[in-house]
Order: C-alpha cells, then sequence, then structure tokens
C-alpha cells in the first residue's frame, strides 16, 4: 500500500490524474473503474484539460463505473449517468460503446448484475479501478457490513449514506433506499487500485482503511489485502492517520529502478 499525501485536494486531484495518464500512455485500450461523488470531480477536470491541452487519448479506454441508484433513469440529473456524461465523457474522446454504468432502470437486476460481472471478465479485468470513501468508509456503495466477498448485486443505503447524499438531491426530493453497485469481491480484482478522499470528514474513515483491522465495518480496510494499492490524500482527510511521517519518508525515499534496468 501507498499513502500520498498532498496540502490540498487540487494537488492530490492532480497527483491522481497523472497516475491515469500514466496508465493510459503505458496501455491505450486499459480497462478503467470510475467513481462518483464530489471526490473525484478534481480529477476529472484534471483528465479533461490534459485531453484538451496535452492530447491525452481516450479513443480506446472501456470504462466501468461502480455503482448507480436503482430507480432513477439515466437523464435524472442525479443519476450516475447524468454525473459521468456532465463530469467526463461528453469532454473526452472517449467511444459510447466503450462506456459501461450499472442500470437503475433494468427490469431484472439479477440478470444485469451477472451480465455487467462478465462484461468486465470479458474486457479483460479493470486495469485501474478509481475510488472514493463514503465518511462510514463505504467503497462504491458496499456498506458497513457488507461481505468482503460481494459481487456486483443490489444494495440497500445506510442511513448515513443517504443522508450524506441527501445534499446533491433537491429540497423535498427522496434519496433512493437501493443502489446497484460492484462487490468488495469485485473491486479487489482490479489489477491497481487507487483511492482518493479530501476534507476532515473522510478522516476517521480514511484511518480505519489504512490503519484499522481489515473488517466489513470499513469495507475500504479489504484494500489492505490487494497487492497494489495507492491512497491520494489531501491534508484533511491525512488528518488521523497515525504512521503520516512513515508514509512521507517513504515518498521522499522512493527507491528508484534497480541498476541496469535504464
Ligand atoms: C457515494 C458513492 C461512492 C463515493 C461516496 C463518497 O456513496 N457511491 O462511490 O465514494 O459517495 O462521495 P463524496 O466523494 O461525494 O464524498
Amino acid at each position: 500500500m501507498e499513502v500520498v499525501i498532498k496540502e490540498t485536494c487540487e494537488q492530490m486531484s492532480k497527483a491522481a490524474a497523472q497516475e491515469v495518464a500514466k496508465t493510459l500512455n503505458a496501455k491505450p485500450n486499459a480497462v478503467l473503474g470510475l467513481p462518483t461523488g464530489s471526490t473525484p470531480l478534481g480529477l476529472y477536470k484534471e483528465l479533461v484539460r490534459m485531453h484538451e491541452n496535452e492530447g491525452l487519448d481516450f479513443s480506446q479506454v472501456t470504462t466501468f463505473n461502480l455503482d448507480e441508484y436503482a430507480g432513477l433513469k439515466q437523464d435524472h440529473p442525479q443519476s450516475y449517468h447524468y454525473f459521468m456524461q456532465e463530469n467526463l465523457f461528453k469532454h473526452i474522446n472517449i467511444p459510447r460503446q466503450n462506456i459501461y454504468i450499472p442500470s437503475g432502470t433494468t427490469d431484472n437486476y439479477l440478470a444485469f448484475c451477472q451480465w455487467y460481472e462478465q462484461r468486465i471478465r470479458d474486457c479483460g479485468g479493470i486495469d485501474l479501478q478509481v475510488l472514493g470513501i463514503g465518511s462510514d468508509g463505504h467503497i462504491a456503495f458496499n456498506e458497513p457490513t457488507s461481505s468482503l466477498g460481494s459481487r456486483t448485486r443490489i444494495k440497500t443505503l445506510a442511513k448515513q449514506t443517504i443522508d450524506d447524499n441527501a445534499r446533491f438531491f433537491k429540497a423535498g426530493e427522496k434519496v433512493p433506499t437501493y443502489a446497484i453497485t460492484m462487490g468488495v469481491g469485485t473491486i479487489l480484482e482490479a489489477h491497481r487500485i487507487m483511492l482518493l478522499a479530501n476534507g476532515e470528514a473522510k478522516a476517521e474513515a480514511v484511518a480505519g482503511a489504512i490503519e484499522g483491522p481489515v473488517t466489513s465495518m470499513n469495507t475500504a480496510s479489504a484494500l489492505q489485502l490487494h497487492k497494489d494499492v495507492l491512497f491520494f490524500l489531501d491534508r484533511g482527510a491525512a488528518g488521523k492517520l497515525k504512521m503520516t511521517a512513515y508514509y512521507e519518508w517513504i515518498q521522499a525515499n522512493l527507491p528508484g529502478a534497480p541498476a541496469g534496468t535504464g
């Protein structure tokens, strides 16, 4: 696990964007797993800027989104379909047919979830999975006590998540109770994972994820079982970590390539 701490959310987002760009430059047809929420907005903004100004190419990229609210149509302003279109997809050159987002309106959730898992496998798996984290430690919509082996499925949201996300909905509008979400097990199969977090409100969840025990009470803690995970944090989100000095020491002393490998 690597923990990268930046002073501001903007710096954290730019560092995360560099990592995505590195993946796409090394593998132009990479498969990306993508999150929604306020956290990745800076990352998406920077990727759009890199596409427009530096020619970052998405023409062969495939994406799988983590989750979607059950019951919201694609054009609902709070649907994750709409979010992705507005904040990323309409600004880059990704082919429409390469975009996968769980359907919030399928009439057969079970079949849809199985199909989604199969599509990920058929595309060779996710090369780089980007994640945010909920204030209760959830990744995607894997709420506390979700099985750490869970797969894509319909999930009942926790009251805390509904309350946290109510700020995006109009006054009086009901936040959906259910979502379709990739499971923790699905996420852990990604070849590489990066989790972004900013702000003090995430500090406790982040500390639990990185330094706490592996527990379904904080599903992000399951990332400790993965071989290649990168956390990008701003100072606020890193505020409750105990080993900050060590993470900063590691970043200041990253090993170079072994001699002779060029
Ligand atoms: C939702 C999403 C998660 C996201 C979380 C945090 O619950 N399903 O993928 O990480 O919100 O959102 P925010 O970044 O807005 O704090």
